[in-house]
């Protein structure tokens, strides 16, 4: 059994599509270990994207994401961080394939709806990071 984390990121979150969304986790398979609402200050949205900070929209994603509440989550299922990255699909939700979540729910490339851990190393930093 493996593990991943997640969050509901705040666009999805303000639009009120949590609960849609963790119904898609759900009937895809997960089981919810930890669910919390949280709003990251933006020192915290840094630290958190700290290997992305020299990337051009390094800025507005950390905006972003202190902008308003997360839903963040432990998720666990076989082969969990590539079960989940192919649920949630593509960054750009435009990109995404059909049925992904960011397909459905996402605005655009920034606000995306969601995000999941991209390797089992990722996902313990993740899930120590938000003490969940
Ligand atoms: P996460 O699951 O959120 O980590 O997404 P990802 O692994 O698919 O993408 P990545 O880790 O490369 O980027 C992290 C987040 O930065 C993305 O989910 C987007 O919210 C944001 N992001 C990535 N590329 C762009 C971009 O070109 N423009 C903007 N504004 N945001 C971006
Ligand atoms: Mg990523």
């Amino acid at each position: 059994m493996g593990v991943t984390f997640s969050m509901i990121k705040p666009d999805a979150f303000k639009q009120g599509l949590s609960g849609r969304i963790l119904s898609d986790i759900e009937q895809s398979g997960f089981k919810i270990v930890k669910m919390r609402v949280v709003r990251m200050s933006r020192d915290q949205a840094m630290d958190f994207y700290n290997s992305l900070s020299h990337l051009p929209f390094y800025n507005d994603l950390c905006d972003y994401m202190s902008s308003g509440p997360i839903v963040a989550l432990v998720l666990e299922a076989d082969d969990a961080v590539k079960r989940f990255r192919d649920l949630i699909g593509a960054t750009d939700p435009a990109m995404a394939m059909c049925g992904t979540i960011r397909s459905k729910y996402g605005i655009s490339k920034g606000s995306n709806a969601i995000h999941g851990s991209d390797s089992d190393l990722s996902a313990e930093r993740e899930v120590k990071f938000f003490d969940l």
